[in-house]
């Protein structure tokens, strides 16, 4: 087989064969087939797609290009949730001890920030002392006594994944449906959860513009999660704002704190309980308005904040350490008028320059920096009143660039709805 002859096959549009993506995935990951040449043809599948039959064949073998987690010690059915990436999406922080105070097991591995996107390991490490690795051993008996432990990679799992992801970064084909669907679920898959919510963001601030795209993207994910005997459920949520009001690592981990001790955000309320109803009721066999109740009950009586925290406790940290950047700043508006629209990529890039993100693999995280939003969209401001206050350390802010985020306008606009659609 040879590569060139994959190369120009795709680039014509033509189908590529179960033997052909398996040798391709091979042949990267071992360093035979180069940068340069899996570049051009992942360019070539964002131009011209791929068929199922396709992806299915390349999310089986990137699924197979590593180990896969055993998490058969862990008593009784395990959840998980995956979101695609967000703007001020804390709500793993909130959902996974929120699930897991109802006794439902959240074995969890996470990733880091990706963009202008968060990660909930930064969120999480954030928080001093806490600890993101842990052997396999301790992490399914920390399962098995307090129903969550939540991590960051573990093991060899899915190195194929690994290296095409941080190609894709730095070639401009991290857009792409099959990609996404066969990199998300190749993971999915070798890290044995039963059954998952995936929370497919849709909007500015996310990797998926349109519904349209969203659509086909959980087709994909559910017919793959099929195959395998793993129930998948895809929620489409809008990102055409921030979700909640703190913006950057410890910040949202503050917000999460407050959530779970009843002071809940609207759109973050919605979403965690929709989120949670799905996975509660995929998990204990009940329906979701029943799941809906219980995880209402356990934000009102506190019995979620308390497994929050006990999982912080049991990987290390210390709440009383988590620190703020201290110049904070109140930026206010130069008109009167309705919120119409926040750019929200425009803002989480904002965030990533502070110092919440990273540019390179190698920089570190600025975790006290960030911003808490006092105006969203559909929110009257007067001139000269607060929107947002910023937290910074070292580096300055432009005032202005933060304002042009901000779209003010004579006219109300009705904010979308946070959940667009649940596909099953
Ligand atoms: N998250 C992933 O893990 N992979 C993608 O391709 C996009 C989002």
């Amino acid at each position: 087989m040879n590569i060139i002859d994959i190369i120009n096959q795709k680039r014509l549009k033509q189908e590529l064969s179960k033997e052909q993506i398996e040798y391709v995935v091979k042949e990267y990951t071992n360093g035979t087939i180069k940068d340069y040449q899996m570049s051009a043809l992942l360019m070539a599948i964002c131009l011209n797609g791929m068929n199922d039959e396709e992806v299915f064949a390349l999310t089986n073998a990137m699924y197979c290009s590593g180990e896969t987690l055993d998490l058969t010690s862990i008593d009784g059915i395990k959840v998980d949730k995956h979101s695609t990436g967000g703007v001020g999406d804390k709500t793993t922080l909130i959902l996974a001890p929120l699930v897991a105070s109802l006794g439902v097991n959240v074995a969890k591995m996470s990733g880091r920030g990706l963009g202008h996107t968060g990660g909930t390991i930064d969120k999480l490490e954030s928080i001093p002392g806490f600890s993101t690795i842990m052997s396999l051993e301790d992490f399914t008996q920390q399962v098995n006594q307090i129903h969550l432990a939540l991590v960051g990679q573990m093991g060899n799992l899915v190195p194929a994944d690994k290296k095409i992801y941080a190609l894709r970064d730095v070639t401009g084909t991290v857009e792409s449906i099959p990609l996404i669907a066969s990199s998300i679920m190749s993971k999915k898959l070798a890290s044995s959860a039963e059954c998952m919510v995936i929370d497919l963001k849709v909007g500015e601030g996310a990797l998926i513009k349109t519904k349209e795209d969203a659509r086909s993207l959980a087709h994909f994910m559910i017919k793959i999660g099929n195959q395998y005997n793993r129930k998948v459920v895809c929620a489409l949520t809008n990102m055409q704002e921030p979700l909640g009001t703190h913006i950057g690592n410890a910040l949202e981990v503050q917000e999460s704190i407050e959530f779970l001790k009843g002071n809940c955000q609207k759109d973050l309320y919605e979403l965690v309980l929709t989120l949670g109803s799905i996975m509660v009721h995929m998990a204990l066999s009940i329906s979701e308005e029943e799941a809906r109740k219980k995880l209402e009950e356990n934000i009102h009586n506190q019995k979620g904040y308390e497994k929050w925290k006990e999982f912080i406790s049991m990987q290390g940290g210390d709440l009383e350490q988590l620190t703020l950047a201290p110049k904070v700043f109140s930026v206010k508006s130069t008109k009167t008028g309705y919120i119409q629209k926040i750019h929200t990529m425009k803002l989480g890039e904002i965030i990533r320059a502070i110092g919440a993100g990273r540019y390179q693999k190698e920089d570190s995280i600025d975790y006290g920096v960030g911003m808490i939003l006092t105006k969203k969209v559909g929110d009257f401001v007067m001139e000269n009143e607060e929107i947002l206050k910023i937290y910074l350390n070292q580096k300055d802010m432009t005032i202005g660039s933060i304002l042009e985020c901000f779209e003010i306008g004579t006219h109300y606009v009705e904010p979308e709805p946070l959940i667009y659609e649940i596909i099953r």
